[in-house]
């Protein structure tokens, strides 16, 4: 059966140069300027450590990498293994196992984002922000009340939920989505993982998600997603009135599979021998040069002079769809630093005083939320476990951040970091290796097999203890060396998980199906 990923297929483009859209100073305009900053928060979906220019140079993304050096680089930037729990802390800046989204989410499973919890749209927009989405929510569609322009948004173009086909904006089957990390495999191999999505992929309900605000949207078919998302971003930008607050968020839904980029992007490297690694890289050429127009269309609007800009990831990449994430361990859906830290910058030309730096203090995905606030000039939001990073960001103090929780699983597994520590309390999730960029480098994953065999201890579930700063490959488990400092991180992991709630995981609803709803996912059946 032809899969309806495919029934429209790519334009063939001429090659066209790659164009730097950005010809941006090191920049200390001074802000002039009382008023709160215009806010573009950019989020890709499962990017690895190792697909973007200023960690890879095989990667072509020169309109983000001239951000990131103008702006500060944050290389200790930690986010969840999936994206439901992810985007669940960048909206509330609360760690999902507060607010019992753990997991991702199910299409047909009645889960949502709780409302007794406000999202960072609702709060910016008490205070005079227009607030507009683009991309991919995740975070529950079976009542409207859950949705974007419900939960603080005056507009949303995307899709509900966690992937789709980019051209045809039709859910893809996706069983990577429903693996946790508390899952009780420890090691997987990569054709076992192939094998076992195609098996799971089959015989699930399929259905068109694209939405303008709450209405069902066609005009955007077969058109590739990210051109489609910042089509509508420029356009937002230049209705807008730059003397009005902007909270624009962008959650782009690359390069997340399906594997699926217009030719002309593919073709930039040819020199690469796995298609799959062709077309991811291309997904991420094409979201930078999406990046570059959208902050063209800011400056033509004369809104960058009083603006903060970050862009990030919602989890590492995936390393059997194309991604990579080396020199970090694992990937996506895992606790080990490639599941977790994630490309990540801020960029901003008058308010950032160490514009032009790599900063290796901790932040995490909950301080998104109390830092726009901040930014924003509203007062501190309590009972949140995010710290606003404002301060540090503009002005170059310490980071407030000392420790984080990566993850807590319903049963307790888990790893904490604390300092340039991290302990992992059970099994980190399904892949433990280091995976080489698909098709290109066998040779890279030799240099890490030199770590010390923990698999025994991995296959038992025993704990991990890691000096990240030392050591950010997780190669070499120092648990044995050090057992006061073991307890003394288990103590305070065993203080977070007394706080944890159990995950919202209710039956699948028949009502949910598509074809009851003229084939689209829709709301209405909770
Ligand atoms: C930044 O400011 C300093 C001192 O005011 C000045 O010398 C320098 O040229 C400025 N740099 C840029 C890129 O504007
Ligand atoms: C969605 O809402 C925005 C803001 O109210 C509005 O400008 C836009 O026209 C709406 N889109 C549709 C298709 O109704
Ligand atoms: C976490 O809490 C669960 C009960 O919810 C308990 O069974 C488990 O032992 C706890 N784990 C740690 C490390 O404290």
């Amino acid at each position: 059966m032809e899969t309806p990923c495919y029934l429209v297929q790519a334009t063939v483009v001429v090659l066209s140069l790659l164009s730097l859209h950005l010809a941006l100073a090191k920049t200390n305009q001074t802000k002039d300027d009382t008023r709160p900053p215009h806010i573009v928060f950019i989020v890709t979906d499962d990017l690895g450590w190792n697909d973007v220019g200023w960690h890879n140079p095989q990667i072509l993304t020169p309109n983000l990498n001239s951000l990131a050096e103008n702006g500060i680089k944050l290389e200790s930037s930690y986010v969840q293994p999936t994206c439901t729990p992810s985007r669940n802390s960048f909206m509330t800046g609360m760690f999902p196992f507060h607010t019992e989204l753990q997991r991702v989410m199910d299409p047909s499973k009645p889960t949502y984002l709780p409302l007794k919890y406000p999202t960072i749209a609702e709060k910016l927009k008490q205070r005079g922000y227009s607030t507009h989405m683009v991309g991919k929510w995740h975070l529950g569609y079976c009542n409207e009340k859950y949705t974007p322009v419900r939960r603080g948004f005056d507009s949303f173009l995307g899709f509900y939920m966690g992937s789709q086909c980019h051209y045809t904006h039709v859910k893809a089957g996706s069983l990577v989505e429903s693996v946790t990390t508390s899952t009780s495999v420890s090691s997987f191999g990569h054709d076992l993982i192939n094998s076992f999505l195609r098996v799971r992929t089959q015989g699930l309900t399929e259905g068109r998600d694209f939405r303008f605000n709450n209405t069902v949207w066609r005009k955007t078919e077969g058109e590739y997603s990210t051109h489609a998302f910042t089509d509508r971003a420029i356009e937002i930008i230049k209705r807008q009135d730059p003397d009005e607050p902007l909270f624009l968020y962008i959650p782009f839904s690359a390069p997340h599979s399906p594997l699926q980029v217009p030719s002309k992007y593919e073709q930039l490297y040819s020199h690469i021998k796995s298609r799959e690694r062709r077309i991811y890289s291309g997904m991420v050429t094409a979201l930078d040069e999406a990046v570059g127009k959208i902050v063209d269309a800011l400056q033509d609007k004369g809104m960058t002079g009083n603006m903060f800009l970050v862009f990030t990831s919602d989890n590492g990449g995936s390393s059997y769809m194309g991604g990579n994430n080396l020199p970090l361990r694992g990937g996506k859906n895992t606790l080990w630093e490639g599941g977790t830290r994630v490309p990540t910058f801020v960029y901003s030309p008058t308010l950032l005083t160490t514009a032009g730096s790599v900063s290796d203090q901790l932040f995490h995905a909950v301080d998104w939320f109390p830092t726009f606030l901040e930014a924003a000039g509203a007062p501190p939001a309590q009972g949140i476990d995010g710290l606003s990073q404002w301060e540090f960001l503009t002005t170059g103090k310490s980071s407030p951040r000392t420790e984080f929780v990566y993850g807590i699983g319903p049963e307790g597994k888990g790893a904490i970091r604390v300092g340039d520590y991290k302990l992992i309390v059970g099994r980190p999730g399904l892949y433990n290796d280091w995976y080489p960029i698909p098709g290109t480098d066998p040779v890279k994953r030799a240099r890490f097999k030199g770590g010390r065999h923990d698999s025994v201890k991995l296959e038992k579930g025993l704990n991990l203890l890691f000096n990240i700063k030392d050591d950010p490959s997780e190669t070499t488990d120092i648990a044995g060396q050090f057992p006061d400092l073991v307890s003394e991180l288990m103590d305070k992991y065993s203080a977070w998980n007394r706080t944890k709630v159990t995950p919202h995981e209710p039956e699948r609803i028949a009502l949910a199906d598509p074809a009851l709803h003229g084939g689209f996912w829709t709301p209405g059946w909770c």
